[in-house]
């Protein structure tokens, strides 16, 4: 049950801004990225492997395990969580989707113009100049597959450890985060900066902050509302009695 004060709030909401972790596409089968590794992978901690030092020292290694990770994001759909966000964008006046995800799942669920802070893993890059591919390239001989235009190492279109946020988007999410006067963060853990630092913006300038996360994170003892659920079941829940049912009433 959505609290009546939520429901009102964000019924009169003007900007609302969510930020996304991977715990939105947790219900679509992806594990989110603390979780346990699974198969031939369990032995390897992620924050090791993704990371330009890992690659540089070994580029398969981390070709492959994105590759396997790409395997399991084009395996699994979005869940209701997605479709939600998808759906939500329609029903207020101005509103922004910034994702930490890399697994493209809201664009799926027919979200648009998502803030990408992390990258997609759907799109390759050269390791040298950053010429940007569609997809993953086929298998060559050469792992990983070297660039068609400058010819240096294939990688992941995602952001590592230590390399910095797109600055296009990590400027377009901030602008809109300050402008937002409701502003939500889903299945996310908050311990990634600067991502984590757009709750901490949105909570300092006063806006009304919603967490949902069936976990407390360090964030959540400062939010307005805090919704310790899964996100699948919150927000389909969360549209059809704050939006939906509305409209119907004033219909
Ligand atoms: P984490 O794995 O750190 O956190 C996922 C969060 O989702 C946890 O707090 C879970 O409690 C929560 N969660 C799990 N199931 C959920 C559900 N059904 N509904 C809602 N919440 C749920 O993932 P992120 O916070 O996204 O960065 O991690 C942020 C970044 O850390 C990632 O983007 C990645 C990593 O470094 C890069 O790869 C650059």
């Amino acid at each position: 049950m959505i609290p009546q004060n939520l429901a009102k709030r964000l019924r009169e909401a003007h900007k609302i801004v969510v930020m996304t972790g991977a715990g939105v596409s947790a219900e679509s089968g992806v594990p989110t990225f603390r979780d346990a590794q699974t198969g031939l992978w369990a032995k390897y901690d992620p924050t090791e492997l993704a990371s330009p030092e890992a690659f540089a020292r070994q580029p398969k290694l981390v070709w492959d395990w994105y590759k396997w990770r790409y395997g399991l994001v084009t395996a699994v759909s979005p869940n209701p969580a997605h479709y939600a966000l998808a759906e939500m964008a329609h029903l207020v006046p101005h509103f922004t989707l910034i994702t930490q995800n890399i697994d493209n799942l809201h664009q799926i669920a027919g979200s648009e113009g998502v803030i990408e802070l992390h990258g997609n893993i759907r799109r390759t890059k050269c390791s040298d100049k950053g010429h940007i591919f569609p997809g993953w390239p086929d298998d060559t001989a050469v792992q990983p597959p070297l660039c068609a235009v400058c010819g240096s190492p294939m990688r992941p279109d995602v952001v590592w450890f230590g390399e910095s946020l797109p600055r296009h988007e990590l400027e377009a999410a901030t602008a809109a985060t300050l402008q937002a006067d409701v502003f939500f963060s889903v299945g996310t853990s908050s311990q990634v900066y600067p991502a984590a630092a757009l709750t901490v913006e949105a909570i300092k300038k006063g806006a009304t902050v919603i967490e949902i996360n069936p976990h407390p994170t360090p964030l959540t003892p400062h939010v307005t509302f805090s919704l310790a659920a899964p996100a699948g079941e919150v927000l389909p829940q969360l549209v059809a009695e704050v939006w939906e049912r509305a409209a119907v009433a004033i219909a």
